[in-house]
């Protein structure tokens, strides 16, 4: 009861998934669409961990309803590397050792794409200012910022 279908173009494919409206984006990834990539941290918007892009623009997705985000362009971790090939700033990661245990890292590259492209990784401070959402309970954050940092140029 209270389930209707709902459309969701994630990573180039649009999938219809049978799901109540309460549903957010992040658990409709994980639980009706098996992209586990994206991390559930906190659940309340203050960790990071499920940081995806939705047209273009960063966003934690256990904030959004999934129904809201029918139409729009959803990319998350597993849509990034094309096919064989990495991303750069997936690449750029494994070059600085961006992680310890890995659980925030789909949420910090997501987050670093978002931080090059907007322009806001013009120094170490402007990174740190911008990625300050996504957090790393190992710290890392050394590593992560020279990641970023080496994919802005
Ligand atoms: Fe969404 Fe922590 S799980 S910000």
């Amino acid at each position: 009861e209270g389930v209707s279908a709902m459309r969701l173009n994630v990573n180039g494919t649009v999938r219809t998934i049978q799901a109540e409206p309460r549903v957010t984006l992040l658990d409709a990834l994980r639980e009706y669409l098996d992209l586990t990539g994206t991390k559930k941290g906190c659940d309340h918007g203050q960790c990071g961990a499920c940081t995806v892009h939705i047209d273009g623009r960063r966003v934690n997705s256990c904030l959004t309803l999934a129904v809201m985000n029918q139409g729009k362009e959803i990319t998350t971790i597993e849509g990034l590397a094309k096919g064989e090939d990495l991303h750069p700033m997936q690449e750029a990661f494994i070059k600085h050792d961006g992680f310890q245990c890995g659980y925030c890292t789909p949420g910090q590259i997501m987050s670093g794409v978002a931080c090059v492209r907007e322009g806001h990784a013009n120094s170490e401070a402007e990174i740190r200012e911008y990625m300050s959402g996504n957090l790393c309970r190992c710290g890392a954050y050394p590593n992560i910022v020279a990641a970023v940092r080496e994919v802005a140029g």
